[in-house]
């Protein structure tokens, strides 16, 4: 094993799951390790402690004059459950088929640690890298990164950069290099319907008394028109058109066709807003999903129960220039709109982040494209992601920087779901990607 596959390993060992305090150790553990692995390479790192879990910083000697670029990433990962589904331990990777099977191979631990071997590459072949970096790495964006927004108005000037990358996003297909330049937002919240003060027998009450299941069915199905377009008044109004050059330009990226969608999900079909191919649906449109939905028996057979509550957790993807709070104000008065007669709703407001797009032509853009045509031999590929890294609308709207996004995850990277898994061609390529963006990055006179 090389010793970069070997500090993955180490890296990929901690159980750093964000939402799960029971984990609130390993994710600082995890914090530690990075902050020693950065330190041994030559960097000035620190550990900075915030409410949550936390932020490390690292930095090389900066010299006047050169450009900076801020590298972000975040070493936390999801829960790993359902934990009978994986074919190794989530926390034990192995490698398989050319891959590498753990939680956070791909999201993020991979592909961030890429961008750090990257970098230690270069200062053991150079003695010094071509520009001013900062390493900017979280523990809390599976979480909606509560304390980092903070966190950069509080070190506003030390993050000051003139350009930040990230590789947190995916790769269209094997081999085809691919820069993303927007994400969406995102609103969530969970809606609980209550009706009586507690269970009832359905024999004696169903039929007199409202259920609050079926009401949570209801509001559920009233957030879609019959053709898959969100029902909510107004949920439309700021959403900016997609640009004709962007549906040209997608309808030739590989990878993202109705038949690549069907084989990829296994869904026996698909189901979106009318008019928009797979890619546009989740690229630049917005939507309304259920994560989670429960209430009344849940156990084996049957029992005839009118449960007094149940519940909804949505969440709302965005796309520019939609606004999360005024998003969730437009599904609020919805849900109390459609909220059938005889139960009371309450909707618990969750995390949320802002949509971003950027120019893929800029100046930037140009130079870390020169960096993936180098490393992949290919042209690459223009996107905007369906996911969403709230942060990045938040620093340009606090450092004034613009964000590259360099994903290398693959579709069936199966993030967030039982055996993720990263190609170690992949997590190789990261490593020269890393070399080549910080020197194509550097050259001042083209930008
Ligand atoms: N890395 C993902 C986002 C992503 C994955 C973007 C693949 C594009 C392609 C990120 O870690 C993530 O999962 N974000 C969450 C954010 C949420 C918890 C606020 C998401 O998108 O659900
Ligand atoms: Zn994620």
């Amino acid at each position: 094993m090389t010793p970069q596959l070997a500090d993955l390993f180490e890296f990929l060992r901690f159980p750093s799951i964000s939402t799960d305090s029971r984990h609130a150790g390993d994710v600082r553990a995890c914090a530690e390790w990075l902050v020693d692995k950065l330190t041994g390479m030559g960097l000035a790192a620190e550990l900075h402690p915030t409410p949550g879990h936390p932020v490390v910083v690292a930095r090389n000697a900066h010299v006047s004059g050169r450009r900076t670029v801020l590298i972000y990433g975040h070493y936390d990962v999801q829960p790993v459950d359902p934990l009978p589904l994986w074919k190794s331990a989530p926390f034990e990777p192995e490698i398989r088929d050319g891959k590498i099977w753990a939680r956070g191979s791909a999201d993020n631990k991979g592909q961030m640690l890429a961008h750090v071997l990257g970098v230690e590459k270069t200062l053991r072949e150079q003695g010094d890298l071509p520009l001013n970096l900062i390493f900017l790495f979280e523990g809390e964006e599976e979480i909606g990164s509560p304390n980092l927004g903070p966190f950069l108005l509080a070190h506003r000037d030390e993050l000051r950069c003139d350009v930040i990358a990230i590789s947190d996003t995916g790769m269209v297909a094997p081999g085809m290099p691919t820069m993303g330049y927007g994400l969406r937002g995102i609103s969530c919240c969970e809606v609980i319907v209550r009706g009586p003060k507690g269970d009832l027998h359905s024999g004696l009450f169903g039929g007199a008394v409202a259920n609050p299941a079926t009401a949570v069915a209801r509001l559920v199905a009233s957030l879609h028109d019959a053709n898959g377009k969100v029902a909510v008044d107004g949920f439309y109004e700021d959403v900016r058109p997609l640009e004709s050059w962007e549906r040209d330009m997608w309808a030739k990226v590989p990878g993202v066709s109705e038949a690549d969608f069907l084989k990829g999900t296994g869904s026996p079909g698909l189901f979106g807003e009318p008019g928009y191919s797979p890619a546009e649906r989740t690229w630049a449109r917005p939507t309304a999903e259920v994560n989670g939905i429960g209430g009344g028996y849940q156990g084996e057979g049957s029992k005839t129960v009118l449960p007094a509550e149940a519940f909804v957790k949505l969440s709302f993807r965005l796309v520019p220039d939609q606004e999360p709070s005024k998003v969730m104000a437009c599904v609020v008065s919805h849900l109390e709109r459609h909220c059938p007669p005889g139960v009371t709703l309450e909707v618990v407001h969750g995390h949320d982040g802002k949509p971003y797009a950027t120019d893929p032509h800029s100046p930037f853009g140009k130079a870390a494209q020169d960096a993936l045509r180098e490393v992949f031999g290919k042209e690459p590929v223009l996107i905007r992601e369906g996911g969403s890294i709230p942060i990045v609308q938040t620093f340009r709207e606090i450092l004034g920087a613009d964000t590259l996004l360099l994903g290398l995850a693959l579709s069936d990277a199966q993030v967030h779901a039982p055996n993720e898994n990263f190609p170690v061609e992949n997590f190789e390529a990261g490593i020269r990607l890393n070399q080549a963006l910080l020197r194509c990055l550097s050259v001042k006179s083209e930008i």
